[in-house]
């Protein structure tokens, strides 16, 4: 939970939270891809180094560099101004896509969550990141990780989102592997009936996108 450390990131998820501030699209957006940018940062800290020889007009210079095979999975459509944010850090990422929403049938407190398009290369020995920016039940992330299954086993996962309710953190940490591990701006208290934040940001889709 990066949130816990102050910096900058917390004024970008104060705007985000704020009902004044996040009917601004735009800036929510923007907002939300600074977040991912900041978080591909922290992340980076995590992936694996090679030494490498680096060519410089004067002479060389070895640097550590990251070797990871990237693939960035976003989840339709709220996790699509994160991606972006992400894609402006790790540009030579391969990408996936993947949409899953909530189903509610007759009573309205009970969904389920429907997966029907994916676009997704083999993910076989790579470093998958998931991008949404709102892990409320968990239950997307669930239904992503099986739909996930027939694309081969990364080699490490990463979950990159912007709030989480602490239910819905604790119960994606039983399900995913070991090898898995959380970037976060905040994690707040509190799922309401109909599985939202509390408090939460609203529904993150609606606010980019209308
Ligand atoms: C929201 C959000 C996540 C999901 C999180 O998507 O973007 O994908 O809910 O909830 P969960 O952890 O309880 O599964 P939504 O279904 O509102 O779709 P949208 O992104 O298209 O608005």
């Amino acid at each position: 939970n990066l949130g816990e450390n102050n910096s900058l990131m917390n004024k970008f998820t104060a705007e985000i939270r704020d009902v004044n501030i996040q009917k601004d699209s735009m800036r929510f957006r923007r907002n939300i891809e600074r977040i991912g940018e900041i978080l591909s940062y922290e992340m980076s800290k995590s992936l694996c180094f090679e030494k490498s020889e680096v060519s410089t007009p004067l002479g060389t210079k070895k640097m550590d560099l990251p070797t990871d095979k990237l693939v960035l999975c976003s989840i339709l459509r709220a996790g699509l101004p994160l991606h972006q944010g992400l894609l402006n850090y790790f540009d030579g990422a391969e990408n996936a896509f993947i949409s899953a929403y909530r189903h509610h049938e007759g009573n309205e407190d009970e969904f389920e969550v429907i997966v029907n398009y994916f676009a997704a290369p083999s993910l076989q020995g790579k470093t998958l990141v998931l991008i949404d920016p709102m892990l409320a039940t968990g239950r997307t992330l669930e239904n992503v990780l099986k739909s996930l299954k027939d694309y081969g086993t990364p080699a490490q996962i990463h979950i990159v989102s912007v709030i989480g309710a602490e239910e819905g953190v604790e119960y994606v940490s039983g399900i995913f592997p070991e090898n898995t591990q959380l970037w976060i701006s905040a994690i707040d208290p509190e799922l309401n009936a109909r599985g939202y934040i509390v408090p939460g940001i609203g529904d993150a889709g609606d606010l980019a996108y209308g």
